[in-house]
C-alpha cells in the first residue's frame, strides 16, 4: 500500500530531506531547478531556506499552491538548463533512458547539480522494480527498468517505457567525463538509492 510520501515510510522520507538540506548548504542560495518536482516538497524546502525556484515536471497534477515558486509543466528532455546556480535531479533520472540522462548531464554540465538516484548496486530494490540483467549500453554498465503503466502512476517515467539504471562506476563516469567531483551520501537511503552532489571541478 503506497505511503503518502512517494512510497516510503517516515524515516526514510525524512532522510530525504536531511539529505537534501545538507547539500543544499553547500551551495550559496541563488536560482534553482528541481527537476521531476511531482509534489512539489522539495522545492518548496528549498524556497523556505532562501532560494527562487523553478518547479518542472511533465506531469503538474501533484503541484501545491505556493505563489514563491514558479511552476512549469514540461518534458526534461526540453528543458533550457542555462542561468541557474543549482539543478535538483531528485527521483527522475533513474526513470529516463541513457541517452535522455546523458543529454540531461550535457545540458547540467558546470552546474552543480543534487541527484537522487537509484543505481544498478546488485542490492535487491525492496520496492520490487522490474530490472533486467546487466547490459552495456554506449559503454556504460548498467540495467534497463521497466516503467510501470504510466496512466496508473503519477511517479512513472514520461513517453519511455523503459529507463537506465547505471552501475555505480557508469553513474561516476558518466558525471566525471561532464566535469563533475562527486560526493555520496552513505549509508544509501534505500539499498539502491542515495543522493549525489556533483561539483563542477575548480569550483
Ligand atoms: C518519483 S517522482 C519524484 C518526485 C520528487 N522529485 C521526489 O523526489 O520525491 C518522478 C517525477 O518525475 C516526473 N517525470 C518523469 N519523467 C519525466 C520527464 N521526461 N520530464 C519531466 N518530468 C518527468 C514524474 O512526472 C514524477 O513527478
Amino acid at each position: 500500500m503506497p505511503t503518502p510520501n512517494g512510497g516510503v515510510d517516515e524515516h526514510t522520507h525524512a532522510l530525504r530531506f536531511k539529505w537534501f538540506r545538507r547539500m543544499l548548504g553547500h551551495v550559496e542560495p541563488g536560482r534553482m531547478i528541481d527537476l521531476g518536482a511531482g509534489h512539489g516538497k522539495f522545492a518548496i524546502d528549498a524556497a523556505d531556506r532562501g532560494w527562487k525556484v523553478t518547479a518542472h515536471d511533465a506531469r503538474g497534477d501533484r503541484f501545491p499552491v505556493d505563489d514563491r515558486i514558479t511552476w512549469e509543466v514540461g518534458d526534461v528532455r526540453d528543458v533550457d538548463l542555462g542561468g541557474y546556480d543549482l539543478i535538483a535531479c531528485l527521483g527522475l533520472f533513474y526513470h529516463l533512458t541513457l541517452d535522455d540522462q546523458l543529454s540531461l548531464l550535457d545540458r547540467a554540465s558546470g552546474t552543480p547539480l543534487i541527484l537522487d538516484t537509484h543505481v544498478a548496486n546488485g542490492a535487491r530494490s525492496p520496492m520490487d522494480h522490474k530490472l533486467s540483467e546487466v547490459v552495456t549500453v554506449q559503454g556504460y554498465a548498467g540495467v534497463h527498468y521497466r516503467e510501470p503503466d504510466q496512466a496508473k502512476h503519477s511517479t512513472a517515467s514520461w513517453g519511455n517505457e523503459h529507463s537506465f539504471w547505471p552501475r555505480p562506476q557508469a553513474l561516476f563516469r558518466m558525471l566525471e567525463e561532464r566535469g563533475y567531483d562527486v560526493l555520496v551520501a552513505r549509508p544509501f537511503y534505500l539499498p539502491t538509492r542515495t543522493f549525489f552532489l556533483c561539483l563542477p571541478e575548480n569550483s
